[in-house]
This record gives C-alpha cells, structure tokens and sequence, in this order.
C-alpha cells in the first residue's frame, strides 16, 4: 500500500520536476485538442521535447521513446501507473490523456466515440462553478473519472464519487491517488443512491449525469444518453434528493432538457419532478439548440452515433436525416442547456425559479452564456 503511495506521490513530483504541471496549467482542456496543440506548435511556442510529452499526454498519440529522452523517468512512473505501454521502443498511449483544471489532474480517455472514463464540456460547465465548503460532505453522482469529487476534496471535504461503471471507478480511483485525495475521496461502484446508507446526509450532491436528448429508436453512447428529453437520469436524481440533503445542503447539477411543440417549460419532466418535491431552488437557462437538419446538436448527435455505430447508415448525412426524423417524431423543437440549484424547501423561497437568461441562442461554449 506504502509502496503504491509512493508510486503516485513520486509521478506527481515529477509532473512538477519537469514542468508539465505547469505546461498544463497553461493549456485549455475546452474545445478541439488537435486545433490547440496545432496552433501551439504553429506559434512556434513550446521547447521541442516537449512536444512528443504533449502527443503523448494531450492528444493520446503514441511517441517514439527516443523523442522521449529527458523524461526518462517520468515515463516508466507512467507506464507502472497503466497510463501509458512501453514496446518494442515505443510509447503507446492506452487512450488515456491528461487534464489540468483549478488545481487537479485527471486522468482521462482522449476524446473519442465512446468514452467510458468521460471528461468533456459538461464536465467543465458543472467543474467551474463548485464551491467547496472545507469539513462538509460531498456526493458525486455519476462521477465519471471524478473530476467534481476532486474539485471538492481538494477544498477540504470528504467526499462520496459514485458511479456504475467498474472501469470508470478504477480511473476515478487512480485519480484520487494521483492527487493524493484518495483519503478524502471513498469511490462507490453503483447505481446512483443504491450503495449509500439509508440514512446518509450529504452537505453539498452535484451530478452531471448522462444528459443528452436522445431520441427514442436512436442507440446513443451510455455516458450522454440522458432518454429522450435529456431528464431521464437527472429526474432520477432530483426524486432522492430530499432524503440524502442536508437540511442546509445544496444541490448543483448541469443538464439539457428537451422541449416541445407548443409545451410550456413546465411541462418537461425534470421541472414536474422538481415541482412536485420538498425542493426549491434556481433552474438557470443559459443557452439553447433548435432542432433542425444541420444545427450544432443534430449534427453532433448524428456523429457521435454514427462513429459509435458505424454499419448503421451508410454516411453521417444519412444519420443526420433520420435522426432529425426521429426528434420530429418525439416533437422534440428545442434544447435548452441549464444549470440547477437546489435546496430544501425553504418557507421565503419556495419552489422553482426558472431563469431564462438564453433567449433562445446557442451557448458562446458549453454552458456558458
Ligand atoms: C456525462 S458523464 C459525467 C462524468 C463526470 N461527472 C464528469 O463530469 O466528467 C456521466 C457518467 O455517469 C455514469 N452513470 C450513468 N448512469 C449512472 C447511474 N445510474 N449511476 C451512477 N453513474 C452513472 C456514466 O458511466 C458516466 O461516467
């Protein structure tokens, strides 16, 4: 166990040793990762060394061991962590990247079609807005690699990260090591509340679940599928709260909601739910997506679809068609993307509030207006 400490202790050192720390630090973990790196190197910024380190460690691209040369070291503490592979003298990447957001690395798989360890731009939307509270108790549902478990255990909480999958866990737990938060961070494998104790309190439950509007007759990648109005998890999530809140805890979830033909928001499922609990709270809209042939969430749909599933149609434009077909059929118009705030009810603020600050236009990025 001491030994394995060490391991994780001593690859973070090194991070530091020889600067990737604070190279990361510097780089965007928002937007299109190639684009980045390749305006980077266009700019002529970043030491030649380092470039191979940023293939490896950025994009997830594997580097001949020989362009690796200073970081001799670092590179066999990363290949003993399963991180990278090291062949036939070669630098395989396993998939896995790195990420450096407000103080913490993740441990993450490199964008792709079907991520099972996900850090994407719903991890940034609810990640930039946490405010720990040091001493409190945290949960984590659908924690993923565990970026918000992180984030809060750094600031001083204890923290419960729970997610179902087994891989993800062994990633979320690898990443506590990496940060030295294991002590602070308990990951539980399952399915939202099931594995807490009954009686459980937490001060501060975040979630990005699964939250993307899919709809019905389309299979979708397990992390985004959020059913077909986006809530089929966060309502999940939102029933339980009133038992597992603190009676002055808060819950802070980011998430898509469709709406309908003609439906006030009132109707969706989500504000229902909310609506008809012990909570009350601040459903924030900060950005919206029109459904129609080419807009930026069909055709984001259509391809991660289609790459996931590739024998299903003969071209993305052709997903792109039937997918269309099928929101229509949903009476899907629309998506709004929204950040939730929510507490016990409280006698002065009572129910929902919902605050359209979107107008119906896109967000500027995810979750930012
Ligand atoms: C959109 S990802 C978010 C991951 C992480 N919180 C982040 O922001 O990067 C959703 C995660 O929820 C997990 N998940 C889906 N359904 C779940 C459930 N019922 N209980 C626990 N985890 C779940 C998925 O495996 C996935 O890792």
């Amino acid at each position: 166990m001491d030994d394995e400490m060490d391991q994780y202790s001593q690859l973070s050192k090194e991070f530091d040793r020889v600067g990737l720390t604070d190279l990361f630090e510097g780089i965007s973990v928002a937007g299109d990762r190639f684009y980045v790196v390749e305006r980077l190197f266009a700019s002529g910024k970043v030491n030649q060394e380092y470039r191979g380190l940023l293939r490896l460690l950025y994009l997830g691209e594997s580097v001949a061991q020989v362009n690796l040369k200073p970081f001799f070291e670092l590179i066999q503490l990363l290949a003993d962590a399963g991180i990278v592979i090291l062949e036939d003298g070669i630098v395989n990447s396993t998939g896995l990247v790195l990420n450096r957001y407000r103080g913490v690395w993740i441990v993450a798989d490199a964008p792709q079609s079907n991520p099972k360890r996900y850090f994407g731009p719903d991890s940034l939307g609810l990640a930039r807005r946490l405010s720990p509270r040091p001493g409190k108790k945290g949960l984590d549902l659908c924690a993923g690699s565990g970026i918000q478990s992180l984030i809060m255990a750094a600031g001083g909480m204890t923290v419960t990260s729970v997610e179902i999958n087994a891989e993800t866990c062994a990633t979320n737990v690898l990443n506590a090591k990496l940060n030295g938060l294991d002590g602070a961070i308990q990951t539980v494998q399952g399915n939202l509340y099931e594995k807490l104790e009954p009686d459980g309190k937490y001060d501060y439950i975040v979630a990005n679940p699964p939250l993307v509007p899919i709809p019905n007759g389309l299979e979708y990648p397990f992390v985004g599928d959020g059913g077909f109005d986006g809530c089929r998890v966060s309502n999940e999530i939102v029933e339980k709260l009133p038992v597992y809140l603190s009676d002055d805890g808060t819950a802070l979830m980011v998430g898509m909601m469709a709406c309908a033909d003609n439906d006030s928001l009132d109707a969706v499922s989500l504000v229902q739910a909310i609506m008809n609990s012990d909570l009350s709270g601040t459903m924030s809209l900060l950005g919206y997506d029109e459904i129609y042939p080419c807009s930026s969430l069909v055709e984001g749909v259509a391809w991660s679809a289609y790459l996931a599933n590739p024998t299903r149609w003969t071209s993305v434009d052709e997903a792109i068609d039937e997918i269309y077909e099928l929101y229509r059929n949903d009476h899907t118009v629309g998506v709004y993307y929204y950040v939730l705030r929510l507490r016990k009810n409280d006698p002065l603020d009572q129910g929902l509030k919902i605050i359209d600050n979107s107008n119906k236009k896109p967000c500027s990025e995810a979750w930012l207006i």
